[in-house]
């Protein structure tokens, strides 16, 4: 057992993370602005963890082994963009600082699969289907250039760490379990109308995991971190299947005109984005599915 602090402990990812991690046997600390941290946490604070001496005061009261960070303002255009980008990377300094100047031997940082681009008004083609973590980042607004520069600020941090390892995990459209009965997901619709209507399923028909998925990567990661070769890696959290009942190779091209070729290996259930990185190096692979879990 050890003591794993987790930031945004009351957030959709949040709770999944804190209650997988107490179920295998840690002692969790949750640290968020707002109430909801689910009461298997040993312990919740509340913190507003863009202050640096909010941040540095958890992590000296607690002295975790390792911090989970998830805090954010984690839907685009949900705030104005100044503020997006202003705590998110403020949020992602001050944790890495805490954690690095405190001693604690495991960071996670949550990113997003949103640094890669999709949705540009602009017009976007991916570079090559499916994407994994080679795949160029082009952010194009507020929300996904701040997780960019979180994922950088820890790689930053990685560079000269000598007792933190640390990694970033990029969740895909996150869904938690009450969603599958009906709930309405992060950016409105339901899990059922996104599969119904392609057209306006906008990330999720990119990429979806399931929250308690997702948990159990966070897990992985911590178990993984100490051995991995590289500090600072970056990891994909996906679904193994697409959020969508025909296959993307058909689908995609509607909604990303010029896809056709690209989109061509999307054939049966294989969806956009690849976690074959967190296979290879974690042994994680995500176990759950709209297949299995749709009510
Ligand atoms: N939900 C998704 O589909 C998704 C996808 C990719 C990445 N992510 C990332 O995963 C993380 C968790 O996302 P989520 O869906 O659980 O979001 P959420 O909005 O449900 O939870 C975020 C939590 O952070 C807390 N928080 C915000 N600002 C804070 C601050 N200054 N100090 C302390 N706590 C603060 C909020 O109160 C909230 O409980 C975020 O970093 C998000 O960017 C989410």
């Amino acid at each position: 057992m050890s003591r794993v602090l987790v930031t945004g402990s009351a957030g959709r990812l949040g709770r999944s993370v804190v209650t997988a991690l107490a179920a295998a046997g840690h002692e969790v600390i949750g640290v968020d602005t707002a109430p909801g941290t689910p009461q298997e946490a040993a312990a919740t604070l509340p913190a507003d963890l863009t202050d640096l001496g909010e941040a540095f005061e958890a992590v000296t009261r607690f002295r975790p082994q390792s911090v989970v960070h998830l805090a954010a303002i984690a839907t685009p255009f949900s705030r104005s963009d100044a503020v997006t980008f202003r705590v998110n990377t403020q949020l992602a300094f001050n944790l890495c600082e805490a954690s690095v100047s405190l001693g604690v031997g495991n960071l996670v940082v949550a990113s997003s699969p949103t640094v890669i681009g999709y949705g540009a008004p602009g017009g976007w083609r991916p570079a090559y289907l499916p994407i994994d973590e080679e795949h160029p980042a082009q952010p194009w607004h507020a929300y996904s250039l701040s997780k960019l520069v979180a994922e950088q600020t820890m790689q930053a941090f990685a560079r000269t760490a000598t007792a933190t390892r640390m990694a970033a995990i990029r969740p895909c459209f996150v869904i938690a379990p009450e969603e599958w009965a009906g709930a309405p997901t992060q950016s409105g619709h339901t899990v059922a109308e996104r599969l119904e209507r392609p057209e306006i399923a906008g990330a999720s028909l990119f990429n979806y995991i399931d929250a308690r998925d997702a948990a159990e990567m966070v897990i992985a990661l911590l178990d993984h971190l100490p051995s991995l070769p590289r500090n600072g890696e970056v990891f994909f959290a996906g679904a193994a299947d697409a959020l969508a009942t025909e296959p993307l190779a058909d689908l995609l091209p509607k909604t990303v005109p010029g896809t056709e070729g690209l989109a061509s290996s999307l054939t049966g259930t294989t969806p956009a984005f690849s976690s074959a990185k967190a296979e290879r190096l974690l042994g994680w692979q995500a176990k759950r599915s709209w297949r299995t879990e749709l009510s």
